[in-house]
């Protein structure tokens, strides 16, 4: 089967960027990307291909190039689901905040509306795709609601999770270490349908790369990947906090345990915390699913990796206020980041977040700078925590645009984010404008401990002893 029409419901971090590669590397496919959020569609047909909906390296070049060849983005979510004989759902899929598994389940509120708008929709046999990352056996719901309320057309569902990080998506969907493709390989038109999602991505993607398994192992896959590289965070964030105990250093404890190939150096990067919308949110989903099969010492072993990922912030802030004289009320601290990672706008679940409402708790003067993050992204972000009114966060916190004026008069710099930037800075001149003692934070490690000691700050650096 030839796949000419690809549909994508949801022009998000992953359906942006997928799409655009796909459209790129497969001219001779139609793709549409469709959103009910009007104005998200109408930033990725934008003008400006710097200021798309999500910021990525390499991503504005290629919608350029795309956009209106064969790559569109729309609102008219039932043409496009009409048209295409391929239908990928990338809609998000958040931790639950009601009801039965409030906390832990994974929301699939929006994955189910989208199931029921295809099979309403649909005239012709189509290809449904899960792009959301989503609990293990969701394809069966998936499949009830198409043949149970479709127009008796046929509907096949595969799993094709995705692995991008974000800041290195465009790299990641081009160069990616493995596509995993999960379907009904005892049908007939199960095959067919893995067949025709193989072809695409064989576009640019080695065969061998290309890995196709049941439905149930490939969204289990998923969880699991996730789980996996928040566990290595955890893990070594775990023993950064032995490491400044004791006088070891945690990057030299990485790199030593990193050259062993069975370890391996990826993912061992101490830091003030993961973030990210995803690895929190599919872990409790993966606790959530263990329990719900009883298998409680499964869901715990688990769940620690969260409870360490939580503790490392908590103890990020608690250390600023215990540095400072165990008072930071009134005092002027300032954040260099905001978003969870580098090279990314996406500030979902950012440590950042929780850092600043505990210091805000403290009553102290926060200031952020971030080179990517809007003013509004900071305020809704902290607001959205419900901790003190808007009011109140808008008096406690400042946004800057200039990174010295953040640091101006201040008692201390917490680094957040690891943008690179940060490393350039002329901190000769930011000790200068401080108030003394002058301290740095640095939950990222990436400033030089010599350096900043030799201009005069007292520098704390994640995970390091001395
Ligand atoms: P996102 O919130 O950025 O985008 C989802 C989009 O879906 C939103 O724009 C929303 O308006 C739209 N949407 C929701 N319901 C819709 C409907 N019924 N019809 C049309 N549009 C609808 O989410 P995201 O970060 O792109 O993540 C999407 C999925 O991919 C999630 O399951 C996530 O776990 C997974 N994932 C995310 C990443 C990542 O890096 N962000 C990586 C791998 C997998
Ligand atoms: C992660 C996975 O890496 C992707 O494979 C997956 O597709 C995606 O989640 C998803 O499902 O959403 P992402 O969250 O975009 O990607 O970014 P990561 O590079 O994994 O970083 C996540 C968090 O861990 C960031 O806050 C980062 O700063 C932190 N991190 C990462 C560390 O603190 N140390 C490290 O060594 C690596």
């Amino acid at each position: 089967m030839k796949v000419k029409n690809i549909c994508c419901i949801g022009a998000g971090y992953v359906g942006g960027p997928t799409m655009a590669v796909i459209a790129e590397k497969c001219p001779h496919i139609k793709v549409t990307v469709v959103d009910i959020n009007e104005s998200r569609i109408a930033a990725w047909n934008g003008e400006n291909f710097d200021e798309l909906p999500v910021f990525e390296p390499g991503l504005g070049d290629i919608v350029k190039k795309t956009r209106g060849r064969n790559l569109f983005f729309s609102t008219n979510v039932d043409q496009a689901i009409n048209e295409a004989e391929m239908i990928f759902i990338s809609v998000n899929t958040p931790t639950k905040t009601y009801g039965k598994g409030k906390g832990m389940a994974a929301d699939l509120k929006y994955i189910e509306l989208c199931a029921r708008q295809i099979a309403r929709v649909s005239k012709t046999d189509k290809i449904v795709v899960e792009k959301s990352t989503l609990p293990v056996r969701t394809a069966s719901a998936i499949k009830s609601i198409l043949d149970n309320t479709g127009n008796n057309v046929q509907f096949e569902i595969l799993s094709n999770p995705e692995f991008l990080a974000e800041g290195t998506a465009v790299e990641d969907l081009l160069f990616p270490d493995r596509v995993l493709i999960g379907g009904d390989n005892s049908t007939d038109s199960g095959q067919k349908a893995i067949q025709a999602l193989v072809e695409i991505y064989s576009n640019w993607v080695a065969k061998e790369r290309i890995l196709t398994t049941n439905v149930w192992s490939s969204e289990l896959s998923k969880l699991t990947a996730n789980a996996f590289l928040a566990q290595r965070v955890s893990s070594i964030n775990a023993m950064s906090e032995i490491c400044e105990k004791t006088g070891a250093d945690v990057s030299e404890v990485a790199k030593a345990i990193g050259m062993d190939s069975r370890i391996g150096s990826k993912f061992l990067k101490a830091s003030v915390g993961f973030g990210g919308s995803c690895f929190q949110k599919d872990i409790l989903n993966l606790v959530y699913i263990a329990k719900s099969y009883g298998l409680d010492q499964v869901a715990d072993y688990w769940e620690q990796v969260v409870i360490m990922n939580d503790h490392q912030k908590q103890r990020f802030s608690d250390n600023i206020v215990s540095t400072l004289y165990n008072t930071v009320s009134g005092k002027k601290i300032t954040f260099l980041g905001w978003a969870f990672k580098k090279d990314t706008n996406d500030t979902r679940e950012s440590a950042a977040i929780n850092v600043a409402d505990n210091l805000l708790s403290e009553r102290a003067n926060v200031s952020v700078y971030d080179p990517k993050v809007s003013s509004k992204q900071i305020y809704a972000d902290l607001d959205y925590l419900g901790t003190r009114s808007n009011e109140e966060n808008k008096d406690l916190l400042s946004v800057y645009k200039d990174p010295y004026e953040a640091c101006k008069d201040s008692h201390g710099i917490a680094i957040l984010t690891e943008w690179d930037e940060f490393k350039n800075y002329d901190w000769k001149n930011i000790y200068k404008q401080m108030n003394k003692p002058a301290f740095v934070f640095d939950g990222r490690g990436i400033l030089d401990k010599d350096e900043l000691g030799s201009i005069g700050f007292i520098y704390y650096k994640i995970g390091s002893g001395d």
